[in-house]
């Protein structure tokens, strides 16, 4: 991750996530940044200006007043090749909404002519209130960018979504907006399943899979690293991705991960679909808990639709499709017949068999199964490294296609 001579101004508001700002700090430096920060007078009871001038190499300025610190504001938003605010509270939000100018931070921003990057950070019920909705979208439709809240335990006690991004995520984010290096898929939008899916058999238990959704997350990055406009349709999975090219759909069973797949397929360049979707579902979902009534209980079980072999038939020149085969037996017999039968353009066979391959693994070993090639075998290494080779295999499977 690099952000090798980007100038970065840190803006740092009331939140107790201010106290993770020192370490976002020494990454953005660590990533080849220059940074200076700023801070608002609530951010200075949660954060020493000390630490951030002493993390960054640069005064930390919390006082609009003093010294030349009011002129600065048009020189730094100037200077920054990107305004960082993070934490983002409730309060600032409502502010840059707003326009309103009370203290140096929301006066650099309104000068501000670079990106400016929003991290939020508040309680969920603040989060999910109409009024902070309300702003969200509109500071987005200023052309900020909004840096995605991290689900889990809040300073309140209770859990929920408000956290502010990770400070490691947070400069992957920048680091990705301002990788310009090879994006040999800008312009084509891909679609990317992931995860598994879980199907309901009653309101507490359902039928589902060991799959953590890495795998396709990991594509979904890669591809969106290139320049692809991906939307990634997630099932129930616990990882999380911050990429800015990335719109997450979530799923939650086959069903719907059909019809997300099938909303988006017509604009896909590329769809990869690496879900572990259910073969079968229940034929009936009961409306209340089953009772523990009887010895035994039958669930009918019925086939789901199958999402890569419904698109394979309505496949257009100019589209690659790729699905995965998960495999334990006549490996290479079943994932051929997958090719084939499914009517993909390629099938990443994943082998059980392989030691720290497959399910919640971080590394994965694959065999690249295309019509009319001998199949490939990548080497075990880590899924962003397999992601990457199966992305530069679509690209040249894509080249060969326009080329024939
Ligand atoms: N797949 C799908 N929709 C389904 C089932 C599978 O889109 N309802 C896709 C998977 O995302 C994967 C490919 O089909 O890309 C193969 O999945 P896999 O489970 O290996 O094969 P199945 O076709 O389900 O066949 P089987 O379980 O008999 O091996």
């Amino acid at each position: 991750m690099s952000l090798e001579g980007k100038k970065i101004v840190l803006g740092i508001t009331g939140s107790i996530a201010a106290y993770k700002t020192p370490h976002l700090v020494r990454l953005l430096v660590k990533a080849g940044a220059q940074v200076r920060v700023l801070l608002t007078g609530a951010a200075a009871t949660f954060v020493s200006p000390l630490s951030l001038s002493t993390v960054s190499k640069n005064p930390a300025i919390s006082d609009m007043s003093t010294g030349d610190n009011w002129n600065n504001h048009v020189e730094m938003g100037l200077w920054a090749d990107a305004m960082v605010i993070a934490p983002c509270s409730a309060n600032t939000l409502a502010k840059l909404s707003n326009g309103l100018c009370d203290n140096i931070l929301s006066a650099v921003y309104l000068s501000a002519r670079c990106p400016v990057f929003i991290a939020p950070a508040m309680d969920e019920d603040m989060w999910l209130h109409p009024s902070t909705r309300a702003n969200i979208a509109r500071v987005r439709s200023y052309g900020n960018h909004i840096i995605p809240v991290a689900h889990g335990e809040l300073a309140s006690g209770l859990t929920g979504e408000g956290r502010m991004a990770e400070p490691e995520e947070i400069v992957q984010f920048l680091a990705q907006f301002f990788s310009e290096t090879n994006k040999p898929l800008k312009g084509i939008r891909s679609l990317v399943t992931a995860g598994p899916t879980y199907e309901r058999i009653d309101p507490v238990r359902f039928i589902g899979n060991f799959s953590s959704g890495k795998m396709g997350i990991a594509i979904a990055e890669a591809l969106a690293a290139m320049g692809s406009n991906v939307t990634l349709v997630l099932g129930p999975s616990h990882e999380q991705t911050f990429h800015p090219l990335i719109t997450i759909a979530r799923v939650e069973n086959a069903q719907q991960m059909y019809d997300a797949s099938h909303r988006v397929f017509g604009e896909a360049g590329i769809a990869v679909l690496a879900a572990a979707v259910a073969d079968f579902r229940p034929e009936e979902q009961s409306t209340g808990k089953i009772k523990k009534t009887g010895n035994e209980l039958n669930l009918k079980l019925i086939k789901t639709n199958d999402i890569l072999a419904s698109l394979g038939k309505i496949k257009q020149p100019g589209q690659t499709l790729v699905g995965f085969a998960l495999e334990t037996d006549n490996e290479l017999v079943n994932a051929t017949a997958k090719l084939t039968g499914k009517n993909a353009d390629m099938i990443v066979l994943n082998s059980l068999q392989d030691e720290g391959a497959g399910f919640g693994h971080d590394t994965n070993k694959v065999t690249l199964l295309m019509p009319g090639i001998a199949p490939v075998s990548l080497l075990l290494q880590s899924k962003a490294d397999t992601a990457k080779a199966i992305v530069n295999h679509i690209l040249e499977l894509r080249h060969a296609q326009t080329t024939a």
